[in-house]
């Protein structure tokens, strides 16, 4: 018996990396499993359609259930074929891993157009599209009366949470799925469906291309497959009641994070600011924290 036998699953960018990890897991947990995978060089380029075949034939050697998909998750059709061919081939659709990502890092000074459009569009709209049509069939579903427990697990980043610099638009594109993420939570609670969001550390092509990651990050702590449990239980009728929360998974650990909060507040009472007065009462907004930027990340 598996945690997730009978349910229907998709993982984005699945045909490596922690993709991959996610979906032989969720398959080992009972789940049927759409393998999708674009299969391109870490930037984006080429197109490589056994990326998404080997890991199908690694599910089924193991005696799991899979089809491959290679559509463009962030392509508005082609995130509407995937959720499609889950139907087609399973009958149904239960669990929405989004994983599918690319990296080109520069600083702002010298980042291009193409690399800000790109990394955009492959993270924020390929988790949007995939969870546009994934929500629709869920609503659909939950108005003809039948049963729902759709799950949506979002990849994020610490980098969109803190801000990693040269990565401006990976960062800017990874906070937008947190905030797409909370609003997801909120808008298909009542069709019974969650949405969380996994901010993974693992060493992937993407992380080993980072300079002097591949050193720090080695041994089996920074396996993918470390990270793939928790998306298994996030997918399953046990977390039917975690929604709208933001964990960083790595190693052992599982990190629950809690976003934007209130520090401080100055009220005038009545009119309005002048510049010069904020000037004047700004060690007052400070008292509690310098107004310096915060450190990258929230400690071990
Ligand atoms: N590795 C880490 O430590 C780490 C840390 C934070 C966040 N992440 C995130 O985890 C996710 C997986 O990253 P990874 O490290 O396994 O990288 P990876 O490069 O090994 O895998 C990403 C996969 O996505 C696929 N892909 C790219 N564009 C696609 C598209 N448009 N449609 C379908 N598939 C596409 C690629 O072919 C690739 O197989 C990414 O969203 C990444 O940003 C990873």
């Amino acid at each position: 018996m598996g945690m997730l036998d009978g349910k229907v699953a998709i993982v984005t960018g699945a045909g490596r990396g922690l993709g991959r990890a996610h979906a032989l897991l969720l398959a080992q947990q009972g789940a049927r499993v759409v393998v999708n995978d674009l299969g391109t060089g870490m930037g984006g380029d080429g197109r490589d359609a056994t990326a998404a075949q080997e890991v199908v034939d690694e599910i089924v050697a193991a005696g799991g259930e899979a089809v491959a998909n290679t559509d463009d998750v962030a392509s508005w059709d082609g995130a509407g074929r995937l959720v499609g061919h889950a139907l087609d081939a399973f009958g149904g659709l239960d669990v929405l891993v989004n994983n599918a990502g690319v990296l080109r890092d520069s600083m702002a000074f010298n980042m291009t157009e193409e690399d800000w459009d790109t990394v955009v569009r492959v993270h924020l709209k390929g988790h949007f599209a995939p969870c546009h049509h994934a929500v629709r069939h869920w609503r659909d579903r939950a108005k003809a009366g039948g049963p729902v427990s759709g799950r949506i697990i979002n990849t994020a980043s610490e980098s969109g949470l803190f801000g990693q610099a040269g990565q401006a638009n990976y960062a800017a594109a990874k906070a937008g799925i947190v905030a797409m993420t909370l609003v997801l939570a909120r808008e298909a609670k009542k069709y019974g469906v969650t949405a969380n969001v996994i901010c993974p550390r693992a060493l992937t092509r993407m992380t080993g291309s980072v300079p002097g990651a591949a050193d720090f990050m080695s041994g089996p702590e920074w396996d993918p497959a470390q990270v793939a449990p928790m998306v298994g239980f996030l997918a399953s009728d046990a977390a039917a009641d975690v929604s709208g929360q933001v964990f960083v998974v790595w190693g052992t650990r599982v990190h629950l994070l809690q976003g934007w909060s209130l520090v401080a507040t100055l009220d005038r009472g009545e009119g309005r600011w002048t510049p010069e007065e904020l000037a004047a009462r700004k060690d007052e907004l400070f008292a509690t924290r310098p107004p310096k930027v915060p450190p990258m990340g929230f400690g071990q």
